[in-house]
């Protein structure tokens, strides 16, 4: 819903942030819920709102109420970074949201501050908190691991699905910035999960349907699970069934897939069956694999933030 953010993580963004789409290029809450409709008529049963920052769009409560409200969507998420979220969950609660995912890379205050650039790890803290009296599951924790900067908290993390019952997805950092040191950064998901086992008994679990692309495990008697997401070291490209639509209405079959669909054209001209025949076309066409992890990257550079992750 925006490319705009509130934080600058390092790996996501470059310091100077990105330039921002003029509001005229961001697609209209209506152009929103009218892609939203046709994907749910076709047959597309989940979809998580992101950005950017998803909570820095202004009237984005009132959208997200219109959107719960279409028969056919059985989940609504959302993946956020957390620092609006003390003030907003009741309000998303409300609109019909089920299921936040917060991004949280450090449970350290200046780790997180270099990490972010600046973010304050109590907002986060309290967001989470918040969010569960607001009535919310626990929510689901997304932490992208990176060799040298938060790779010692791996077990805080785990810990987290036993203390606080939150899921805990590690994210294996992915060279988007093509900043060069991409493969210094990236902890393979097996060391990350080595370094688990090594301290807890962890056992696999099924997958559930609709769920992303996390492999899942549960620390014995932890209320909350354990995901690893491998799109270097094990690309799960085969079992992915997601497309992407950014803020100004491109569409992707994958995040690495270098041109996309543009929806503008049908929204402008009102063309609902084209609009259809292109999110079906995208699905048709999803590339076999990305090549992220080749000797040689052919995708261009991209801050996360322009494609929502
Ligand atoms: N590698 C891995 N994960 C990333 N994210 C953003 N940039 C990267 C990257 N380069 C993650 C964010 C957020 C999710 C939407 O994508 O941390 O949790
Ligand atoms: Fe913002 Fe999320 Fe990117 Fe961090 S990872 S800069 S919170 S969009």
């Amino acid at each position: 819903v925006t490319d705009r953010c509130n934080m600058r993580c390092f790996y996501c963004m470059p310091k100077e942030g990105i330039a921002k789409q003029g509001h005229a290029a961001v697609l209209s809450y209506e152009e929103l819920l009218l892609i939203a409709e046709t994907a749910i008529d076709l047959g597309i049963e989940k979809i998580r709102i992101t950005g950017g920052e998803p909570l820095v769009r202004a009237g984005i409560i009132g959208f997200l109420e219109k959107l719960s409200a279409i028969p056919g969507l059985h989940h609504l998420a959302i993946s956020t970074n957390g620092l609006l979220l003390a003030g907003m969950a009741a309000d998303l609660h409300a609109a019909g949201v089920q299921r936040l995912n917060v991004s949280l890379d450090s449970l350290d205050p200046a780790t997180f501050a270099e990490i972010t650039r600046g973010g304050d790890l109590k907002r986060v803290l309290d967001g989470l908190d918040a969010a569960e009296r607001a009535g919310f599951p626990p929510p689901k924790i997304n932490c992208v691991i990176m060799r040298g900067a938060n790779d010692a908290e791996i077990l805080a993390f785990a810990e987290m699905t036993r203390e606080r019952g939150n899921s805990v997805r590690f994210i294996e950092y992915m060279p988007t910035l093509r900043s060069g040191n991409g493969e210094n950064l990236t902890v393979p998901g097996k060391t990350i999960l080595d370094r688990i086992g090594q301290r807890y008994r962890i056992s696999p679990l099924e997958r559930e349907s609709l769920a992303g692309p996390a492999k899942l495990f549960r620390i014995d008697g932890a209320a909350g699970d354990i995901g690893v997401i491998t799109p270097i070291s094990g690309h799960f490209c085969g079992e992915c069934n997601r497309i992407r639509v950014t803020a100004t209405g491109t569409a992707r079959g994958c995040l690495f897939a270098g041109s996309g669909v543009e929806l503008k054209p049908f929204l402008d001209t009102g063309d609902e069956a084209g609009l259809g025949e292109a999110l079906r076309g995208l699905v048709a066409r999803k590339p076999a694999r990305h090549l992220l992890a080749a000797a040689e990257q052919h995708h261009a550079p991209f801050a996360m933030s322009a494609i929502g992750g």
